[in-house]
């Protein structure tokens, strides 16, 4: 995701409505810190912040992507994306047959829209999109949208709460997915590796460091970085969600591709002495910031992705790491340059616009080098469009 503006730390405040809703979450978070004797892991906090069902920020009804947002994702920015994207879909159709398209977490649908979109101008469309949606909010906007983009396609179009039962063939995807997963926040206190958790202080929440009591966590964080290089005081992220969902993924997927888009690096540049105080951002309104306990389901809440994580997951639920390279490379080889050309601007404006939008996607100070594109695949023959350019699995 980006943000349309720099940081700063005027905030507009949020309507009286949607901050009777963080106050009820509130409550639901300090009625489970109590229960849990006084404080919550940080990871379980966020999970509520995000996903308490109903008021968290991608459960409840809070207008997130676009202007009027907090932030923009590439689809957001350009069709351009999506259609780059139909590109890699194709090709596995056409290694498999046929297949379905599986998106997590669609956010306003636009993504839907423009794969099905071009999928179909290339005659390559899926048996069915299916879409996995927690937000009721979200997929009211997205059948919306869709119904009046494609409605010739909407009778394939299925959507989910849960993954679905039966086995899947073809393409899963998820773009900007793995940053919105709950992650524990660590600190090596020059000593010994502590957990933040989230307490209470009255009404008000606060932030407690807890030296970790439990070997075997000690001894893994002490393998993500190395002790003896950092200083002390030197702060970082991993996800425990991620391995077991990407896990319960994986066993879902009976041949195909699973396709992950995020913002994030391989581990060594994850954990780099250097990155003193981790990646853990907050998104309101277009600005970001790293206050974590303000207007609790308000505001996005998010980490980069460890993509040497994804990769180990991957191995460990026998999928391929079939390709691995930046945004850029991966819409290059894609065709973006044709798309763009052959696009042909009705007018010197929407030109413009459009070359825009295509410089946002790939260049490096942009979206470019920030995203990275992983492919994990089963049974698919490689490497797939998107991958052919720059291979940077060595990194991984
Ligand atoms: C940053 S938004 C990205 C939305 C959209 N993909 C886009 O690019 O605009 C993150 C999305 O991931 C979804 N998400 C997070 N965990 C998920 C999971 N386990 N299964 C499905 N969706 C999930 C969230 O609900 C949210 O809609």
């Amino acid at each position: 995701m980006t943000s349309l503006m720099n940081n700063t730390h005027e905030f507009p405040e949020p309507p009286p409505q949607a901050l009777a809703v963080s106050r009820r979450l509130a409550a639901l978070i300090r009625t489970e810190i109590s229960a849990a004797g006084g404080s919550i892991p940080f990871s379980r906090y966020m999970e509520l912040c995000l996903y308490a069902p109903g008021l968290g920020y991608y459960s409840g009804g809070l207008v997130k992507f676009g202007p009027r947002g907090d932030f923009v994702t590439a689809p957001e920015i350009s069709p351009l994306f999506g259609r780059c994207l139909a590109r890699c879909c194709s090709a596995v159709f056409e290694a498999l047959g046929e297949g379905d398209i599986l998106e997590f977490g669609a956010g306003s649908g636009r993504l839907a829209a423009d794969l099905l979109g071009e999928l179909g101008a290339q005659c390559s469309l899926p048996a069915r999109y299916i879409i996995l949606e927690r937000s009721a909010v979200l997929k009211q906007r997205q059948q919306d949208l869709l119904r009046q983009r494609c409605p010739h396609l909407f009778s394939r179009v299925v959507w989910l709460e849960n993954l679905p039962e039966t086995g899947f063939r073809g393409v899963m995807l998820g773009n900007e997915v793995l940053d919105a997963l709950a992650v524990e926040r660590f600190r090596w206190n020059g000593e010994t590796m502590e957990l933040l958790h989230v307490g209470c202080q009255g009404e008000a929440f606060e932030l407690r460091w807890h030296v970790v009591q439990d070997d075997a966590l000690q001894a893994a964080l002490q393998k993500l970085l190395d002790p003896a290089a950092v200083a002390a005081g030197y702060v970082s992220e991993f996800s425990p969600t991620l391995a077991p969902w990407l896990r319960t993924v994986a066993d879902l997927l009976e041949q195909g591709l699973l396709l992950l888009i995020d913002y994030g690096c391989p581990r060594h540049e994850y954990y780099h002495p250097q990155r003193a105080n981790g990646t853990l951002t907050c998104h309101y309104r277009h600005r970001w910031h790293e206050d974590v306990l303000l207007w609790p389901g308000l505001q996005d809440i998010t980490a980069d992705v460890d993509f040497t994580a994804v990769a180990e997951a991957a191995a460990a639920a026998r999928l391929d790491v079939s390709g691995y390279t930046t945004q850029a490379y991966f819409l290059l080889d894609c065709g973006l340059d044709q798309f763009l050309q052959a696009a042909g601007p009705a007018t010197m404006t929407s030109g413009l616009k459009q070359v825009q939008q295509a410089k946002t996607l790939i260049l490096p100070g942009e979206m470019g080098e920030r995203f990275k594109c992983i492919g994990l695949a089963r049974g698919v023959e490689q490497p797939l469009p998107g991958f052919r350019g720059q291979d940077f699995r060595y990194r991984l």
